[in-house]
């Protein structure tokens, strides 16, 4: 009898259960919101950890495209969420409507894991005063005040590359250009010569590395932190190691420690992060100085190496786009009279393979909001309710036959003023759009075509034995990486 309670209870249980879950998965089907079949437990993330965030948007983007509709929903888990299609309205949420939906909803944690709490992650009222505050520090005239120790670096990494490739050699692309970015925003957001060309084992170069390539957690509990960020601070989860969250601390304090004490002023991020705290126009802990410094350093290196390996993995099998390159650089050295701070301004045609590299190539594959309240979307019946995720595959749309047509051919063409002004301004979001674009768009471009302009002036590239074509996408990466290492042959001009 007993036995047989049990089952009949076990039976009951699991119905329940089942229920529960059609439940949920009938979110989208009751809104009568077009939506990929999910299946439990994962929803429609199942593959995140085999397959790139990259490579998924584009299936689920071509999967959905016959609906014709302008978004479509998903399930993380037993999570709805919607992923926005259509430019005029992702231009709108991002812009106009963005008060509905001014946060990323990225997982941060300010009481166990301070570094955490910086600029990308915050939200309301604190991203807001932070923002305005940080914002002065990305203006032109910033830039050019940092040029000189950018510069610095880049002088370096030729000499480093100079005696590397002798007279031609295979060269790892991805972690030649990390080292460069690494040395570069190590030297602007820490004040520290990282040299991590000279040292490979620079701690530096070792745990930035970490931070993206072997973060604390695997995708799967990142993406659930990302959408279930109570739950995992209730459990006071953290997200980032505890040796690098205490080196980049460490580092910080020290700097600013040692700069004060010995009066020395530095043009860099950390000396305008100390300036605002000192002239008292915000109260800014130094966990929070080393968080925004660490933001710098993170959202900075990989993003820009990353766009740097792809955009010469591109030209070495383009040599004609190539040339035309290097021929822009060298004239505007000559036109300068060096590699000086209006020089590199006067790049367009490596402005154009920069950012025809951002669309095929966008560090971020998506970008994410999630509503603040009740969002009703224009135009339509379904209200986006408070708290829930919006994600814009930007990958996708960059890879779109109807804005792009050739979609995966590398074209720097596309990216002439001319053809620039024929296009949505939603079809090109490398760096985000509105309220909440990347803070550092300047640095980062400054930073390509330094780097850039510092290899191309110098060397030849092509494809050798080791190099893979067609390239594969980590799926292990925060940001959009190519699976394993890239070679190239790298000749002395
Ligand atoms: C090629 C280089 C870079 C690319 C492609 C890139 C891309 C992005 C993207 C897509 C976002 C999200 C925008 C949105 O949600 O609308 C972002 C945000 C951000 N980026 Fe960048 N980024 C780059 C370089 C940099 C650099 C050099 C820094 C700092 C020195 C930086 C700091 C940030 C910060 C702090 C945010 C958060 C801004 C906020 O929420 O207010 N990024 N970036």
């Amino acid at each position: 009898m007993a036995l047989q309670l049990l089952v009949l209870l076990l039976i009951t249980v699991l119905l329940l259960g089942v229920l529960f879950v059609r439940r949920k998965y009938a979110y989208w089907a009751e809104r009568k919101v077009p939506y990929i079949e999910p299946r439990f437990p994962y929803g429609n993330f199942a593959d995140v950890d085999r397959k790139s965030q990259a490579d998924i948007s584009v299936e689920q983007c071509n999967q959905m495209r016959s609906t014709e509709s302008r978004f479509f929903g998903l399930f993380f888990f037993l999570q709805p969420l919607l992923v926005v299609t259509d430019l005029d309205l992702i231009k709108t949420i991002l812009i106009k409507d963005f008060n509905y939906l001014p946060d990323r909803g990225a997982y941060h944690n300010a009481r166990d894991d301070p570094l955490s709490a910086h600029l990308f992650a915050i939200e309301g009222n604190r991203w807001r005063s932070l923002r305005t505050r940080l914002t002065p520090t990305f203006t032109s005239g910033k830039m050019k005040m940092m040029f000189p120790t950018l510069r610095a670096v880049a002088d370096s990494f030729g000499e480093f590359l100079v005696g590397a490739v002798g007279a031609g050699t295979e060269l790892e692309i991805k972690d030649t250009m990390a080292r460069f970015t690494t040395d570069v925003i190590g030297s602007c957001a820490f004040g520290i010569e990282c040299n991590s060309f000279k040292n490979p084992d620079s701690e530096f170069r070792k745990f930035g590395q970490q931070v993206f390539d072997r973060p604390r957690h695997g995708t799967l509990v990142r993406l659930f932190l990302r959408i279930f960020p109570e739950v995992g601070q209730a459990l006071r989860v953290k997200s980032l190691r505890d040796e690098a969250s205490g080196f980049f601390f460490n580092i910080v304090k020290d700097t600013v420690t040692y700069r004060e004490k010995n009066g020395i002023e530095r043009k860099d991020f950390l000396s305008l992060l100390v300036e605002l705290r000192n002239t008292g126009e915000m109260h800014l802990a130094m966990e929070e100085i080393a968080a925004q410094s660490f933001i710098f350093f993170g959202a900075g290196f990989e993003t820009s190496s990353s766009n740097q390996t792809f955009c010469l993995y591109e030209l070495a099998q383009n040599q004609e786009y190539q040339e035309r390159a290097r021929s822009c650089v060298l004239e505007a050295v000559k036109k300068h009279g060096g590699l000086t701070y209006e020089a590199v301004c006067d790049m367009q045609y490596l402005d154009q393979c920069i950012n025809e590299t951002l669309r095929l190539y966008p560090p971020l594959p998506w970008l994410e909001r999630k509503a603040f309240e009740n969002y009703k979307i224009p135009d339509s019946n379904v209200t986006i309710p408070k708290g829930m995720k919006v994600l814009i595959p930007v990958f996708a749309i960059h890879r779109d036959e109807r804005y792009y047509p050739n979609p995966n051919r590398f074209d720097p063409n596309r990216f002439h003023p001319e053809e620039v002004g024929k296009r949505h301004l939603s079809s090109f979001l490398p760096f985000g759009e509105g309220p909440r674009v990347c803070i550092g768009l300047r640095f980062g471009m400054l930073q390509s075509r330094v780097g850039l302009a510092t290899i191309l002036s110098k060397f030849k590239l092509s494809l050798c034995p080791r190099s893979t074509v067609p390239l594969q996408y980590s799926s292990a990466s925060t940001v959009l990486q190519p699976k394993g290492a890239l070679w190239l042959k790298v000749e002395p001009l």
